[in-house]
């Protein structure tokens, strides 16, 4: 027998405009069963809209795009209940507890009265707010409301959730903890897609990812393999000097300038800085790991903050 696997998510040529406004031009990228799939990408590029096309809250103007085999302008009812949302806005009910908060969620699914409360009780647990139960949305932490949120998606066991922005505005120590968790949902096989603009976020969670700008699709693949690709593993930098770059050019040395710095792209960094500091004199010169901040620089000249 040939198992034939279908793709949680595909998108073809997918477009969203607004009025004149392109906000996501002619993209296509297919996310598998089981992946973490991110969205990396400064603000603006159009990465909340592509997921609300996902969500099936916001209609596509063009292209294809299939959730669980089915079409999103067809089957939005069928695709919603396989599917786990976290918002970039928390949009909790300010007014109820947070035991409320998911009970009231529950509704929305029919799901059994007696299901939704041992379901409200396991995920309270699995994010770690069971001491918060009663507690009102107002006196939470960002953190706390940020895994209310997850747990909250998470209420009609989804195949698939969806994640924008899960840890913005978060401290170290509450992305970590929902890191955690988005972790443990992939081990439990859930698929999970995520959008982010923090790099380390993209590095550390994601097993594919693709890098937006400017409604587009810049680039797609594993992280690492992206750096290697567009980088090498790592980077040897100079302040800009004009000693410096005759040296480099004498000695046929590839860089390129960024922001006042000399980039060397290399797979070897100690060899490359021992073979720059006996044959040029950059003065100060260090050597570091490239990351995905590198790639989209390079891609774009800009850096993702921006
Ligand atoms: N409802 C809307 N009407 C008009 N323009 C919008 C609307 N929603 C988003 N945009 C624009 O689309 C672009 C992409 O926005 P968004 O998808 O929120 O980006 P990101 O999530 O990557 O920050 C932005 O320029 C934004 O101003
Ligand atoms: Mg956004």
């Amino acid at each position: 027998m040939v198992v034939v696997e279908v793709p949680v998510i595909e998108a073809h040529g997918l477009r969203k405009q607004y009025g004149d406004f392109v906000a996501v031009d002619d993209v296509s990228f297919s996310v598998n069963e089981g992946e973490v799939f991110g969205f990396l990408g400064p603000n603006g590029a159009g990465k909340t809209t592509l997921m609300k096309m996902i969500q099936c809250v916001s209609p596509k103007t063009g292209g294809k795009l299939e959730v669980f085999g089915m079409d999103v302008d067809t089957h939005p009812r069928e695709i919603k209940k396989l599917m786990g949302v976290v918002p970039q806005d928390s949009n909790l009910d300010p007014d109820f507890s947070v035991y409320a908060n998911l009970m009231v969620y529950s509704r929305y699914f029919n799901i059994p009265h007696a299901d939704a409360k041992a379901m409200t009780e396991e995920l309270l647990d699995f994010v770690q707010l069971k001491e918060k139960k009663d507690t009102i949305i107002e006196y939470l932490s960002g953190g706390m409301k940020r895994r209310l949120v997850l747990a909250r998606g998470l209420i009609n066991k989804p195949r698939l959730i969806i994640l924008d922005e899960p840890t913005i505005g978060l401290d170290p120590q509450a992305r970590h903890l929902i890191w955690d968790k988005l972790k443990s949902l992939r081990a439990q096989g859930i698929t999970v897609v995520l959008t982010t603009h923090y790099l380390d976020e993209a590095s550390q969670l994601c097993d594919r990812l693709v890098i937006m700008n400017q409604s587009k699709i810049l680039v797609e693949g594993k992280p690492d393999d992206l750096i290697k690709k567009y980088i090498g593993t790592d980077i040897v930098e100079v302040e800009e000097n004009p000693a410096a770059i005759k040296c480099l050019e004498r000695e046929g040395t590839k860089y390129e300038v960024v922001r006042g710095m000399i980039q060397i792209y290399t797979n070897h960094p100690r060899e490359m800085t021992a073979a720059l500091l006996s044959n040029c004199d950059l003065g100060k010169i260090t050597a570091r790991s490239a990351t995905l901040e590198d790639v989209f620089l390079k891609l774009t000249g800009r850096k993702l903050r921006e």
